[in-house]
């Protein structure tokens, strides 16, 4: 299986590019800054050199070309409210347009919980970020492309468990990034998986079982 990921060099989608190589998968995703190529080497992943900011969709289109499944794990991290526009929203828009360029089909976003931390007053630039993240799933899912969306709760550094809460409704905590970039790694592979919004936290359900129990619902 092909796989392109943008935020390839980010802690999730690095993880994931990690965890694809060493099962077999081809990986390639876009890097922004020249010194991320032999982090990318390292794990065996040449690599496409472009800023989601200023690629074009055709460039990105070509770049992705060839590949089964698109996941977009990339984020601005807190930069300010244009860039989140820029990469959470606008950067969603030009990828869903560079997959259907490219005829490509199968696309995982990694999201947020909306409803986080509702009992809490956010700031306004987070309250931001989640209307940002919630207008791009809505786009995904009218995009008529094969999507899933994942929305992880709370991301944390803790080593992974192997285990995890996933379904449609869950209780905004946290999770190990190592176990959102294994689900990803395992959603990739489970294709009747399609057009669910997916809610995932730390908990119990080995992942396998976990994805096991979505076939059905
Ligand atoms: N933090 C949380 O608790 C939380 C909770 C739920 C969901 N999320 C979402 O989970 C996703 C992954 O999180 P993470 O921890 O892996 O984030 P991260 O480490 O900040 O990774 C973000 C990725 O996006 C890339 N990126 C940013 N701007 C770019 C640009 N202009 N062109 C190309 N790539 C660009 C970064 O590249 P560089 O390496 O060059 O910066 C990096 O690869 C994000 O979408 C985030 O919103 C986060």
């Amino acid at each position: 299986m092909k796989i392109f990921i943008l935020g390839i060099t980010g802690k999730v989608g690095f993880r994931l590019a990690r965890i694809l190589k060493e099962r077999g998968d081809e990986v390639d995703g876009l890097y922004r800054q020249t010194d991320q190529a032999q982090m990318l080497a390292s794990i065996g992943i040449t690599g496409t050199f472009g800023d989601l900011m200023s690629i074009d969709p055709q460039r990105l289109a070509q770049a992705m070309q060839g590949s089964d499944a698109i996941v977009f794990s990339a984020g601005a991290g807190g930069a300010g409210s244009d860039i989140t526009e820029a990469i959470d929203g606008n950067g969603i828009t030009k990828t869903i347009e560079a997959a259907k360029l490219a005829s490509i089909k199968r696309f995982l976003l990694v999201s947020v919980f909306p409803e986080a931390w509702r009992e809490r007053h956010m700031h306004e630039g987070f309250e931001h970020y989640i209307k940002v993240k919630k207008r791009a799933d809505i786009e995904l899912t009218q995009s008529g492309l094969d999507w899933l969306i994942l929305r992880p709760s709370a991301l944390k550094e803790t080593p992974g468990a192997g285990t995890i809460n996933l379904g449609v409704a869950q209780l905004h905590t946290e999770v190990s990034r190592d176990d959102v970039a294994a689900t990803l790694a395992a959603l990739l592979h489970t294709p009747m998986v399609s057009r669910k919004i997916l809610e995932l936290t730390a908990g119990n359900t080995p992942i396998a079982e976990a994805i096991d129990a979505l076939t059905t619902i």
